[in-house]
């Protein structure tokens, strides 16, 4: 298509973004010519019916919508491309565009993104959001620039829980000698190993395997990713113990980034905010539901922790803190610690 046309695209586009607000506005895709788009391949590892996987989708059909289909998101969901291990180099490589890692997956690349992972580190949600929408967060995210990579929102997932195949999981002592599944972590290692349970990091793609084949016993994640994976199918326990957090950070290539046209990427700044906050009412609604969901289903017996029990998981683990703190230094472990006390 010659300039003219693609110019006369772009004005519309732009003349509906500003008249309707950011609301629904029809540009006619038909116009584009598939080699003129700009393709973004969004991949993730997690299933579509999660906050991740309809937050990816949501996000992809606002941005053809508002840019006449100029700008096509595909979105690669399940680690149907790439998998944990190997989407971040996929990433640096060009070879996708936009990704959606939770932040434990930052640990070799940027290690103070492991105080999220603390055990306790965050009494609830609001709070979680106020340290990384702040100053806290954004020292974080400028800490992927260094590796090419842009971070341009965080999303939530939700607090984790705790599964397994061999007891409930209700005082400390009860994890000695219970294999669990974690992400590629140090803190997620030494939380469990402090507990005298046993660490294997895995990628999420290979957990559902590991469990119904009994490589490991438990593992630990959020309400929708047990359900949406199926994991309640082929464990026994479920311990509600909300104790830590598990979030995303919807990143870009930088090269690639800096590369789009200002308009574009400031649509897709646009949007991305408004994605993230539907995100994360959605991912508060799926975790509430699809709890209710299991319950319902009786797959797995539940345990919610009392305060008092909740107390005792805490006290039993506050070494992992002074770990975190000899490996990467006492200010990013104070600082939560702060944040702490500040609620
Ligand atoms: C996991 O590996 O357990 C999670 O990070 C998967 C995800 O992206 O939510």
């Amino acid at each position: 298509m010659e300039k003219k046309k693609i110019f006369a695209v772009y004005m519309i586009a732009v003349v509906l973004f500003t008249l309707s607000g950011c609301g629904q506005r029809v540009v006619d895709t038909q116009q584009i010519a598939k080699n003129e788009k700009i393709v973004i391949k969004f991949s993730h590892v997690v299933a579509e019916n999660t906050p991740k996987g309809l937050a990816a989708e949501r996000f992809a059909y606002l941005v053809r919508e508002r840019t006449g289909g100029y700008v096509e998101v595909q979105v690669f969901p399940d680690s149907l491309l790439y998998k944990d291990g190997e989407e971040m180099q996929a990433l640096k490589d060009g070879k996708v565009q936009m990704l959606a890692p939770a932040t434990a997956k930052f640990s070799d690349i940027y290690p103070p993104w492991q105080v999220l992972d603390l055990p306790f580190a965050f009494p609830d949600i609001h709070s979680v959001h106020a340290f990384m929408d702040g100053p806290a967060g954004e020292e974080l995210i400028s800490g992927l620039k260094s590796n090419k990579l842009v971070g341009l929102a965080v999303w939530d997932n939700g607090f984790k829980q705790v599964t397994n195949g061999i007891r409930p999981l209700v005082k400390p002592e009860d994890f000695r000698g219970i294999t669990f599944r974690v992400m590629n972590s140090q803190v997620l290692e030494d939380q469990f190993n402090t507990l005298g349970a046993y660490a294997v990091p895995m990628p999420f793609n290979a957990v559902f395997n590991a469990l119904a084949w009994g490589n490991v016993d438990g593992e630990e994640n959020t309400i929708s990713n047990i359900y949406s994976k199926h994991f309640d199918r082929v464990q026994r326990y479920l311990t509600i113990s909300n104790h830590s957090y598990l979030g995303y950070v919807v990143l870009a290539n930088a090269d690639f980034w800096n590369s789009l046209p200002a308009w574009v990427r400031k649509v897709l700044e646009e949007t991305l905010a408004e994605v993230t906050q539907w995100e994360r009412d959605k991912a508060a609604e799926l975790n509430k539901e699809q709890l209710e969901t299991m319950k319902k289903e009786g797959y797995l017996t539940i345990h919610e922790l009392t305060a008092t029990e909740r107390l005792k998981w805490q006290r039993a683990l506050s070494s992992v803190y002074d770990h975190l703190a000899q490996e990467i230094g006492s200010y990013w472990v104070d600082r939560i610690k702060m944040d702490q006390i500040k609620d």
